[in-house]
This record gives structure tokens, C-alpha cells and sequence, in this order.
């Protein structure tokens, strides 16, 4: 049975004050459900969203990480800062990551083995552009992602590892994938990690659909077979959208 996975990332967006108001509007409003509840503050909130929850169940994640241990990277957090609050997930290579700030897959596949090397989870976000998908090349895209990425793992890192396929033409556009366009790539993406490793890591693996998702569409979109839920950007920042997306899964 794989990980059922509700995960927020807010983004550049929330003060200390406003994260505060939501992460205590979602304690009080989180249903009970078998998913997993991550949300993904900004890092100057971290602190102040372990503490707010640390009563709670929901989880408290990293949007980013450097692969270095420390040292003369300006700006950046390393591994071990983030362990060192207490937070051990991190979403590494988000498509604004890529586009916006150059990150290719080969410096993803080193922030993503330092994060697993620490003993963190790693949310590993990717997805094919717009003119990938007109061009019939979505497939050829993401498997070219995730073999350059993950694919020199070895097979105990899997277990550390959720994917989130991101069409980046969905994502912040209210163009959501169909239901039947998610679950048509997620299942192309688990039979690349079966080929590539074995039925078992595969079959084990959280994928999570991102783009979109909004409380109109989640139940459709997680009622996919190879769906295991979403990671979820704009939708995460209201309370009341958040748990309805929760609620869906
Ligand atoms: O990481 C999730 C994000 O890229 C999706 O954003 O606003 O389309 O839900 P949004």
C-alpha cells in the first residue's frame, strides 16, 4: 500500500504572522484522513511552523536545499540547517527552480543525494513544458528527467523518495491536467522505475500529481490509480481549499 500524500507548497508567500493564522486554521480544520499533510513554508518560517505544529500531524517540509555540507554558498541552506530545525523532507527541483533559476538535472541529482545521504525525504518534483507535450515528447521528457536525476540511485534510496509530476503548462495556470492525462503519465512513470529498477520499488513509490489542483478537481485527479495524491500551490494557501483538497483524497 503506497503513502497517500496531501503536500502544500506555499511558495514565496506568507509572513511570519499570516503562517501563523494558517497553519492554526489548519490544525483546528484538518480532518482525519490516512494522508500524509505536508505544508512547505518559506525558510525564514520554518522555525515558527515546527513550533505550530508540533502538536499536530502535519508535516513541515523545505522548498529547497544546496547539496553542500556548509560554506561560501551566499543565500543558500544546507542539509543539515534544515535537519538541525527538525525538518527532514524537502521538495528539490520544483519547475520554478528549474526555469527561473537554472537548476539542471545534474546539480538536482546532487542536492537530491546530499538529502538522501542525510537521511531526509526528498519530494522530487519534474515535468514536461508545454511545447513538449504539443510535440508529442512529454514521455521522452520525463523519463529523461528522472533518468538523469534519480535513476543512479541505489534501490534502498527509493524508499526515501516521492515523485510529484508537475506539467509545468498546469502549474499556477488553472490548466489542470485531466484526470486521465495524470494517471496515463504516472503509470508511464512507475513502468520507467519498474524498468529500471524492479516491480517492487515501483509499485512502492508516491506519486503525486501537481498543477492546479484545486477542490473542484482533487477527487477526480487522486481517484487515478497511479495517483497518490498532490502537491499543491496556490489551493494551499486558503485553509478552507487546503482541507477540501485533504478531504478528497
Ligand atoms: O508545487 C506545486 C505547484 O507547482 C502547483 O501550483 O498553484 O498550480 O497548484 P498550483
Amino acid at each position: 500500500m503506497r503513502t497517500k500524500i496531501v503536500a502544500g507548497n506555499w511558495k514565496m508567500n506568507k509572513n511570519l504572522d499570516e503562517t501563523e493564522v494558517l497553519l492554526s486554521e489548519l490544525s483546528a480544520k484538518l480532518p482525519d484522513t490516512h494522508a500524509d499533510v505536508i505544508v512547505a513554508p518559506t525558510f525564514v518560517n520554518l522555525v515558527a511552523a515546527q513550533r505550530n505544529l508540533q502538536s499536530s500531524t502535519i508535516h513541515v517540509a523545505a522548498q529547497n536545499m544546496h547539496f553542500a555540507e556548509n560554506g561560501a554558498y551566499t543565500g543558500e541552506i544546507s542539509a543539515d540547517m534544515l535537519l538541525n530545525i527538525e525538518v527532514d523532507t524537502v521538495i528539490i527541483g520544483h519547475s520554478e527552480r528549474r526555469s527561473l533559476f537554472g537548476e539542471t538535472d545534474e546539480l538536482l541529482a546532487k542536492k537530491t543525494k546530499t538529502a538522501l545521504e542525510k537521511g531526509m525525504r526528498v519530494i522530487f518534483c519534474f515535468g514536461e513544458e508545454l511545447e513538449d507535450r504539443k510535440a508529442g515528447n512529454h514521455f521522452s521528457v520525463v523519463e529523461s528527467q528522472l533518468k538523469n536525476a534519480l535513476f543512479s540511485l541505489d534501490n534502498g534510496a527509493w524508499g526515501k523518495i516521492v515523485l510529484a509530476y508537475e506539467p509545468v503548462w498546469a502549474i499556477g495556470t488553472g490548466e489542470t491536467a485531466s484526470p486521465e492525462q495524470a494517471q496515463e503519465m504516472h503509470a508511464f512513470i512507475r513502468k520507467t522505475i519498474s524498468e529500471a529498477y524492479n516491480d517492487s520499488i515501483a509499485d512502492k513509490v508516491s506519486i503525486l500529481y501537481g498543477g492546479s489542483v484545486k477542490p473542484s478537481n482533487a477527487e477526480e485527479i487522486f481517484s487515478k490509480p497511479d495517483v497518490d495524491g498532490g502537491l499543491i500551490g496556490g489551493a494551499s494557501l486558503k485553509a478552507d481549499d487546503f482541507v477540501a483538497i485533504i478531504k478528497a483524497i
